[in-house]
């Protein structure tokens, strides 16, 4: 690395006659006139900005030059009138100074399982976010996790049917599943108005009829041109769907309005 940036820095300084700072990786020297030419520019900002009409009414303040710092020690603050070579000093210094910190190499950052004063629990190691689906769980096999109880469809919600299951297979519907299937499940969602193959609607007899495990796996593993969700959605969730288009079915009910 250091030769090809050696030859690089011989081939640029040869070539555009530029000069390099010994020993720098990629320092390279400027010449007086341009610092004096962003000092002048830096002077006429506050003229830009329509503050002032010439730049010496804007006083600026600067300490980089060490012999003007010794000399105002002896005097009462007065804010420095702007020219000289202190601001292109200042300007050096800061790109020399920007140039040589190692920043972006050394940002703080935390190892795995080290200790943390900045979380609450004192370990830089993060607990996974609610509803994050686990791999090592996709073969999982309890009828909660399949839908199926003995190698049939279960033909009961493994949980309690509540208003905040409902609720959130509702939510889960309409991220998921409205955009083709519609929001009360007729299957004209709009994903299907743009030519995708219509769904059949929850309400048609046969689907109505399907035990509740049936509509689990259709939402786990798909059918035909539909993609299964096992891996985006956790199966608490594929429940609560399941148990909302259940309602979605039932004939008495007016379809839901919209959210
Ligand atoms: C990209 C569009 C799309 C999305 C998103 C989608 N489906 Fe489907 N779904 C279909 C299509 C198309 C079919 C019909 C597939 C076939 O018969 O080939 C279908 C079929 C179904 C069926 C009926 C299966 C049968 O036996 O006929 C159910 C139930 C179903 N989807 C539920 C869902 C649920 C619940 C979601 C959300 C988790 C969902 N779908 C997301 C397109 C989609």
């Amino acid at each position: 690395m250091r030769d090809i940036v050696a030859d690089w820095k011989r081939f640029l300084a040869t070539k555009l006659k530029l000069e390099w700072q010994r020993d720098f990786f990629d320092h390279r020297l400027r010449k007086e006139e341009s610092f004096t030419e962003k000092t002048d520019y830096i002077r006429a900002n506050p003229v830009r900005a329509g503050l002032i009409t010439l730049a010496e009414q804007w006083p600026f303040v600067w300490t980089a030059d060490p012999q003007k710092q010794a000399s105002r020690e002896n005097q009462t603050f007065r804010p420095g009138a702007p020219g000289g070579r202190a601001l292109p000093c200042l300007i050096l210094a800061a790109l020399a100074l920007a140039s040589c910190r190692p920043d972006m190499a050394n940002q703080p950052r935390a190892k795995p399982l080290s200790e943390s004063n900045f979380f609450a629990d004192g370990t830089n190691a993060r607990p996974l976010p609610p509803h994050v689906i686990a791999r090592r769980d996709a073969s999982a096999h309890e009828p909660v996790d399949t839908g199926l109880t003995n190698g049939a469809y279960a033909t009961q919600l493994p949980m309690q049917l509540t208003s905040e299951l409902l609720a959130r297979g509702r939510q889960q519907h309409e991220i998921f599943c409205a955009e083709c299937h519609g929001q009360i499940g007729n299957g004209d969602g709009p994903v299907v108005q743009h030519g995708f193959p219509r769904p059949p609607a929850y309400q048609v007899e046969r689907l109505r009829n399907a035990p509740i495990g049936y509509l689990f796996d259709v939402i786990s593993n798909g059918h035909g041109t539909m993609a299964g969700y096992a891996a985006q959605i956790e199966p608490a969730d594929r429940w609560a769907i399941a148990a909302y288009i259940r309602r979605l079915q039932e004939p008495q009910r007016s379809p839901p309005s919209a959210p």
